[in-house]
């Protein structure tokens, strides 16, 4: 009996023992943690990027590189200085339809404000609701961008704004057409005179003045924004490991990074389809060079969780989703490995950067954390009159 109650005595010491050791285990490893986040904060947040730590880099991202950061000040082109007054006369040309053939279709029909600027479509519709095939991109900062849209055919502003009014599926009319129309209206003369002088109205005009006006359109400062500059407690425990995140395990920041989260390049990340149903060979249809075969420009990621759905198509709704792809590597589940275009065979070549990550759910939600982050406050725009 006696025998029997110490076993039982040494057996309920050993128990605790043990349970008193894997606490203390456990709680070590909660504080090692809570500190490895404790230091991230003081570091991110500190006002000094030379104090952050290293980005987990590929070589070949290196050359692209810049750190991720404030949004640096607008640069203009020399032939297009800024104005008021041209800025106001771009917001009005922006906002009227009697650009397009039907009269019905603005650029902000599918760049609309009160959508972070763009449509929040899969595909954008047009004239006469033609679905065209391409997700809209929102102007959000887009003074930013080295070139337009996702293949980067268009390389200014200035050039670009010319394109959607002619393209059948968009505003479907002839640009010289559009500018007559505008000419017609005895009200914009006006606008045209303190935007550049004298009345005149030219296609060159109206795209200088669109573009002055979108080179306006830029984010306010985000949670990020005012986080790396010192308002270290703004940043949950998980916003600041997806910030890290982003800069390593992830390696996101080897294409998406500098101010405007975007390195400009162009890179297949295996969206393309090649050879199925709504193939897209990107970048490809601009140089005609087969290395560039699915390659798409590297989107911003400023206003993200707002300008869904994503990828130059609008394949995913949520940024769970594309997170989750990145973390699998970007499986291109039964896609062609080569197709046969014009005569010229053409492969689509994922981009070495772009690996299994092997990111947990928790690292997932975090990085998603993160992306929410780089938002700012949606800016109240008022619709211009339009001149008669
Ligand atoms: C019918 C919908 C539609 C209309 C109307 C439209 N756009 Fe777009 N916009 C799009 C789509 C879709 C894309 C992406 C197309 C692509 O990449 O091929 C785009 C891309 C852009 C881009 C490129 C953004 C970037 O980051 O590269 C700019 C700038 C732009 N549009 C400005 C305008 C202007 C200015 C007008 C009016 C003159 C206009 N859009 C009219 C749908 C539209
Ligand atoms: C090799 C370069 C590269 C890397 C690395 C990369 N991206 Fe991208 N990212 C791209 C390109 C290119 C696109 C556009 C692809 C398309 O539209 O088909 C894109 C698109 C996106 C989009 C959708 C943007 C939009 O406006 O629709 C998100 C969100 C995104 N990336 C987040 C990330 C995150 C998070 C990581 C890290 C896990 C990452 N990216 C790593 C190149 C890259």
């Amino acid at each position: 009996m006696k025998n029997a109650l110490s076993w039982i005595l040494i057996l309920f010491l050993t128990v605790s023992l043990l349970n008193n050791c894997l606490n203390n285990t456990v709680n070590k490893e909660i504080r090692q943690k809570t500190d490895f986040i404790a230091n991230l904060r003081k570091l991110y947040s500190s006002g000094d990027f030379s104090q952050w730590p290293k980005p987990i880099l590929d070589p070949e991202s290196v050359p692209t590189f810049s750190e991720i950061g404030h949004l640096p000040d607008v640069e203009l082109p020399g032939d297009n200085q800024y104005s008021d007054e041209k800025a106001m006369l771009g917001k009005t040309l922006f906002f009227d339809p009697r650009l397009s053939r039907s009269n019905q279709i603005a650029c902000a029909s599918c760049h609309d404000p009160e959508l972070a600027w763009c449509d929040n479509r899969t595909v954008s519709f047009g004239h006469d609701r033609q679905a065209g095939t391409r997700n809209a991109m929102s102007i959000l900062n887009v003074a930013y961008a080295k070139s337009l849209f996702w293949d980067g055919r268009a390389k200014s502003l200035e050039e670009q704004s010319q394109i959607p009014i002619q393209d059948e599926k968009e505003m479907g009319e002839h640009i010289d057409i559009a500018a007559g129309k505008i000419a017609k209206i005895k009200g914009y003369e006006i606008l045209f005179e303190k935007a550049f002088g004298d009345k005149t109205v030219t296609k060159d005009r109206i795209s200088k003045a669109i573009a002055t006006f979108e080179r306006t359109i830029k984010s306010l400062p985000s949670k990020f924004d005012q986080f790396i500059d010192g308002k270290s407690e703004l940043y949950t425990d998980d916003e600041v490991m997806g910030l890290h995140l982003f800069r390593t395990k992830a390696q996101c920041m080897n294409c998406h990074n500098s101010g405007y989260f975007s390195n400009s390049s162009f890179e297949n990340i295996g969206t393309s389809l090649l050879g199925e149903k709504g193939e897209d060979l990107g970048r490809y249809s601009v140089t005609k060079n087969p290395e560039d075969a699915g390659k798409f420009r590297v989107p911003g990621l400023r206003e993200i969780s707002k300008t869904g759905p994503f990828l130059h198509n609008g394949s995913m709704t949520t940024l769970t989703e594309v997170i989750q792809f990145y973390s699998k590597g970007n499986p291109e589940h039964g896609q062609k490995r080569s197709t046969v275009h014009e005569g010229i065979t053409l492969a689509s070549e994922k981009s070495g950067m772009v690996r299994m990550l092997e990111l947990t759910d928790e690292e997932i939600s975090q990085l998603e954390a993160f992306l929410r982050t780089l938002s700012g406050k949606s800016e109240k725009i008022t619709v211009p009159e339009f001149p008669k």
